[in-house]
């Protein structure tokens, strides 16, 4: 047990009150096997200790950390099919264990869950309500159009570390500074609090990503959960290939053009890409990345009154600096 696991429990709990109904089951037999099937919490978790950061009994905070939690499942249902991904959390993606339309519809049915828990803070004091609404729907907003940016680097030839860098502050930055910034609104935080959890989730955010990038080209795919090379496979505009475009000679940059255009990929081609990635110095810059962005997460959390919530917040830290999945 780690201190981290106290949240963890809370956020389960939470989870496990979610009853979906038996009928359709065409419907609701995805939304439990999406909702069941594991996933590090992390967005719940950081709404619960932000909350506690503000002052926030946890307990307030459950429904707004289940509806981020909510929300970053329909974004990964529909982010598979958008993706092509067959795996999600050592499991077949939702449309290959069942059907496109099906995921598409399962992902809308934890959106509109998402916004159901939120009605919990109806009576809240003050205009809480309406702020926790408020920024959750901006961060929807902004995660689409990250996502839209996604998808348009994929497609392009080019493309810059500066385009990837606004694309992943929208598709995985801006979710995560919602579920620090929900769980200080549930406890009443002042302008200059959620101001602070915004730039905070900023940084986790960019970092997670990236190194969500590299796992998925050098990770122990059982670990990680997810097909070795995806984004490989699937030609994204990763931190890794933009920089290897960017670092490497004209020969490197060939070769990564030569495997990109191909229609299909085989193992010794991801390989092939990955020692690329090592030979043009991306992976050593991603590694310095993200470490750089998760020491000045640590410095923001500073100007934050010293509390356990503070202390558990930099273990969580510290975790996802070594996470392997
Ligand atoms: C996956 O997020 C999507 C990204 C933003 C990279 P997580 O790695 O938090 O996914 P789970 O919920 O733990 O599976
Ligand atoms: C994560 O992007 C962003 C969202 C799901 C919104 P990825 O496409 O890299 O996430 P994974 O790797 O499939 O989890
Ligand atoms: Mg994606
Ligand atoms: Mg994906
Ligand atoms: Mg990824």
């Amino acid at each position: 047990m780690t201190v981290l696991d106290d949240y963890t429990l809370l956020v389960e709990e939470g989870l496990s009150q979610l009853t979906f109904p038996d009928s359709p089951r065409s419907l609701y037999d995805p939304c439990r096997y999406v909702m069941k099937n594991g996933g590090k919490r992390l967005r719940p978790v950081l709404t619960l200790m932000a909350s506690g950061l503000c002052g926030g009994n946890l307990e307030d905070a459950v429904p707004a950390a289940l509806s981020v939690e909510l929300i970053h499942n329909f974004t990964l249902v529909h982010d598979d099919i958008m993706d092509q991904a067959s795996s999600r959390r050592g499991q077949p993606s939702v449309h290959v264990r069942w059907d496109e339309p099906t995921a598409i519809l399962a992902g809308d049915m934890l959106y509109a869950e998402a916004f159901q828990q939120l009605l919990c803070y109806s009576d809240a004091p003050g205009r809480r309500f309406q702020h926790l609404q408020r920024t959750l729907l901006k961060a929807i907003r902004t995660v689409c159009e990250g996502q839209a940016l996604d998808m348009k680097l994929e497609r392009e030839k080019g493309g810059s570390v500066e385009e990837y860098l606004d694309m992943i502050r929208g598709k995985t930055a801006a979710l995560i500074s919602c579920s620090l910034k929900i769980g200080g609104i549930s406890a009443g935080a002042s302008q200059e609090e959620l101001q602070r959890l915004d730039l905070l989730g900023d940084k986790i955010g960019l970092a997670f990503q990236i190194q969500d990038d590299l796992m998925d080209a050098v990770a122990d795919p059982e670990k990680f959960g997810k097909t070795r090379g995806g984004d490989i496979l699937e030609g994204k505009k990763t931190f890794l290939l933009l920089t290897a475009l960017e670092n490497g000679n004209e020969t490197d940059v060939r070769e990564l053009y030569s495997v990109m255009d191909k229609d299909s990929l085989k193992g010794g081609d991801i390989d092939r890409v990955v020692h690329l990635f090592r030979k043009t110095g991306a992976l050593k810059r991603a590694r310095d990345t993200i470490g750089q962005e998760y020491r000045q997460a640590m410095e923001l959390l500073e100007p934050f009154d010293d509390s356990d919530y503070k202390a558990d917040l930099v273990t969580l830290l510290n975790f996802l600096i070594d996470r392997e999945y």
